[in-house]
């Protein structure tokens, strides 16, 4: 395993580009299990969740090769419906390939994803939804059993805003008979990026991006050729908070800035200085006293659940006290422990911390517990004083791409080594 040191209260300046989106490129590989051709997918980022669909696809039976952020899947010899617990425990998202084997089989075997250190991640919605198009769905042995004699389209009305549910139901309606509609959509960006590529391989898909998709059903549908995936808004993000501690000065360049609004708006009211040259640069500089602010996280385009962490770090080190609520995953504090070592003051009351700004926080050993919570501790190294060692950073790897080398470039003082 590696850890991260990092010599704090460096000013950053300077320009980093952005990375193709996680969770875009994620559903997009999956729905590349609906047709039967040789998929290619650019601005592919080079994580671990990114590696783990390209496994997980394999093991289905796709072919593969990744290179330079180029992707191509040959889903012509996908033969197997199983998607194992070996693979899946290792990423949630793996969820994503139910929706696209009961499409392609009329059957589907998934492990439950089980928990993760944000919280409980119950699937609920999605059986819901896969039922309402006809599939019967099974728990059994910790796998999700679905089969389908037939399917049809219908309204599938989600209790609340789920990503990966509306993606999942979007990726089988796409070739389910009829008409689908969503209603309760997520709205994130990513679901838009996916419905961008479902309709160039020939779907029907109307309303992305907002809380009514319509799907009109198609009975096949052709191979991805050379599809973009949308810029990382979450890297941009956590980028943005970075340029906003130490008085830093980043250019976040291949962004997109109508994704950002939320987390741009309560950055300005910390004192933050912003700039958009476009629509995809962005600049930030810091302010030397950084203001106190509350938030709450919300489904988009409310202040993104994926940026609580990291947004955390700039209230720690804010002129008075800060409430942050996290309505999506009310656990998703696991971070705060390590803050405390590093002599931050947060105190959590049911699903919000109080954070109370300290003049400066010092670097110590600490350990990352999930991917957005190991960005906020790179980003607490940053700002702390002394050095700082983030351990378990295979956590960081799995949705940021050589993050510690992008920071380097602008002035950081980090670097890898093996714990
Ligand atoms: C997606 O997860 C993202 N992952 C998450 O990013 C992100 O934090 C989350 O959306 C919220 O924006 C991917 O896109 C791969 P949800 P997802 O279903 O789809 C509850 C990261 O760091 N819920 O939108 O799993 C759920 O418990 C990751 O990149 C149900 O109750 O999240 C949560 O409280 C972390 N039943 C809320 O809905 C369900 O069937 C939103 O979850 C589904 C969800």
């Amino acid at each position: 395993m590696e850890k991260i040191i990092i010599e704090g209260k460096t000013r950053l300046s300077g320009e980093i580009k952005v990375s193709g989106a996680k969770n875009a490129v994620l559903p997009i590989m999956a729905a590349c299990i609906l047709n039967d051709g040789e998929n290619t997918i650019s601005n592919v980022p080079d994580l671990a969740d990114v590696r783990t669909m390209i496994k997980l696809l394999e093991t289905l039976g796709a072919k593969c090769e990744y290179s330079d952020g180029e992707l191509l899947i040959d889903s012509s010899a996908i033969r197997s419906y199983k998607a194992p617990y070996e693979l899946v425990k290792t990423m949630r998202a793996s969820v994503l390939v139910l929706g696209p084997l009961v499409a392609r089989f009329r059957k589907a075997e998934v492990s439950l994803p089980g928990g993760c250190a944000i919280g409980e991640r119950p699937i609920d919605q999605h059986i819901k939804g896969l039922r309402i198009l006809g599939a019967s769905v099974r728990l059994e042995d910790g796998y999700v059993s679905a089969s389908a004699k037939k399917l049809e389209g219908t309204t599938v009305p989600f209790d609340l805003s789920t990503v990966t549910g509306t993606e999942n139901i979007m990726l089988i309606a796409s070739v389910c008979e009829g008409e689908t509609v969503i209603l309760n959509a997520a709205c994130e960006p990513e679901v838009v990026d996916l419905a961008n590529a479902l309709n160039l391989m020939g779907a029907k898909i109307e309303g992305a991006g907002t809380d009514i998709i319509t799907i009109t059903g198609v009975s096949s549908l052709g191979a991805l050729s050379d599809y973009t995936v949308m810029p990382d808004r979450i890297e941009a993000g956590t980028l943005m908070i970075a340029g906003a501690l130490n008085e830093s000065n980043l250019t976040i360049n291949g962004c997109r800035f109508e994704h950002l609004g939320a987390l741009s708006g309560k950055l300005l009211q910390t004192g933050a200085w912003i700039e958009k040259n476009g629509d995809s640069s962005i600049r930030v500089k810091g302010a030397a006293e950084i203001r106190s602010i509350d938030f709450s996280t919300l489904p988009y385009p409310g202040f993104p659940t994926d940026m609580q962490a990291q947004m955390m770090i700039l209230m720690c080190l804010a002129d008075g006290m800060s409430v942050i609520t996290e309505n999506i995953f009310p656990q998703r504090f696991m971070h705060t422990a390590e803050l405390r070592r590093m002599g931050a003051d947060i105190k959590l009351v049911g699903n919000s911390a109080v954070v109370r700004g300290v003049r400066e926080i010092k670097g110590a050993p600490i350990m990352a517990s999930d991917l957005r919570a190991s960005a906020s501790l790179v980003l607490a190294g940053l700002c702390g004083t002394g050095k700082t060692e983030v351990s378990r950073i295979y956590h960081l790897d799995r949705g940021y791409e050589k993050l510690d080398e992008k920071l380097r470039s602008v002035g950081a003082s980090i670097w890898r080594e093996k714990e």
